[in-house]
């Protein structure tokens, strides 16, 4: 039986400035060793100056459109996640669709931090049960150098730019690459204060001629951060899995939110996933928020880590706080 859902084609594209720990070093006082040692991040991309949101999007949608060997005239839907929006007004997304040179398209922005594209799954998963014959381009991207605070050594040396997309589609007479078997989503807003980019929004106005504080950036308290990441990804990986009367054995390939090689560390080891089916690139991009699973994804599909058969399962955690996890099958 055609499953709905499918997974029609993978695409990424990371920007091409790579910013080792060396290059942080003359920017901050910090060191190679300490970034590594605490995160496991050797370098990171940053986007050209001029390099928006957008531009990142169009060049992983076209990647991903390439790969499910769709025109972009085809697609119905756009859904971008993203906290780094090229401007307030309008959504990245309806940019993206004059970037591909297509009109007429349903456009929306999804903002759930670092779990935007699993929250942009599950919009996606309505779309195509609202919409049986919808084609729909989902997009997750951010440039996080636009608000980060290079005289924050806390935070500056954690993240990077990049963008990850997968075209998506109910089954008809296509050949699927995977489908998505089951999505878990949650919050808890109590603990929002945690983890912000407050400046420029209506509770904390920009007004004319005023200099951007501390604020306007990314702000973070890491070590909170840390210890809910983990345990509410364990949490709900676990729910998800046991829902679905699997068991971590029954995972192939587990790609969990790259922000943190501890963190990822920590979560295998309790889920009893060993490292050899954890997927890992966060020495090479640092923490890309809402991009980081699909660039991951998308690295392990066109790597040959994922083959057809697989069992993959998706987490991530960021600001809200928000978490989520996803069951794919290859
Ligand atoms: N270089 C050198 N020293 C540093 C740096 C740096 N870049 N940053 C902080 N330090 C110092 C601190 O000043 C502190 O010094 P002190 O002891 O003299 O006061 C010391 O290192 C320890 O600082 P902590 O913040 O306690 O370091 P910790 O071990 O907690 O590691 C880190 C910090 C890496 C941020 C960790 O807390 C973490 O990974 N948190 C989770 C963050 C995360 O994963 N966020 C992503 C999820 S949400 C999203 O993706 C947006």
């Amino acid at each position: 039986m055609p499953s709905p859902y499918i997974i029609a084609g993978f695409g990424y594209y990371v920007p091409e400035r790579v910013v080792t720990n060396a290059e942080m070093e003359t920017l901050v006082e910090t060191s190679d060793e300490w970034i590594t040692t605490r995160t496991g991040i050797k370098e990171r991309r940053f986007a050209a100056p001029g390099q928006a949101t957008s531009d990142l999007a169009l060049e992983a949608a076209k990647a991903a459109l390439a790969d499910a060997g769709i025109n972009a005239g085809e697609l119905t839907h756009i859904v971008l996640a993203t906290l780094t929006p090229d401007c307030y007004c309008p959504n990245a997304a309806v940019i993206v669709s004059e970037k591909l040179g297509v009109s007429e398209k349903v456009c929306l922005d999804v903002n759930a931090a670092c779990s935007g594209f699993l929250y942009a799954l599950e919009v996606t998963r309505g779309l195509l049960a609202l919409h049986p014959d919808a084609v729909v381009l989902t997009v997750a991207v951010e440039v996080l150098t636009s608000r980060t605070n290079f005289d924050d050594r806390t935070t500056c040396v954690l993240f990077g730019d990049g963008a990850g997309a997968v075209v998506m589609r109910n089954q008809k007479n296509i050949a699927a690459k995977a489908s998505i078997r089951d999505i878990a989503l949650s919050s808890n807003g109590a603990l929002w204060n945690l983890l912000t980019v407050k400046g420029g929004g209506s509770a904390f106005p920009l007004r004319r001629g005023e200099q951007a504080g501390d604020e306007f950036f990314i702000q973070m308290a890491g070590r909170e951060v840390y210890k809910h990441a983990v345990r509410y990804m364990e949490t709900i990986c676990r729910d998800l899995l046991a829902k679905n009367n699997l068991t971590p054995d029954d995972i192939n390939l587990f790609i969990p939110h790259q922000a943190n090689l501890r963190i990822i560390e920590g979560l295998g080891k309790r889920l009893e996933i060993s490292m050899d089916k954890v997927f890992v690139n966060v020495q090479k991009y640092g923490n890309t928020s809402a991009a980081s699973i699909p660039i991951a994804l998308t690295e392990a599909y066109q790597s040959g880590a994922i083959r057809p058969g697989h069992r993959v399962l998706l987490t991530s955690f960021g600001g809200g706080f928000t978490w989520g996890a996803v069951l794919l099958e290859f």
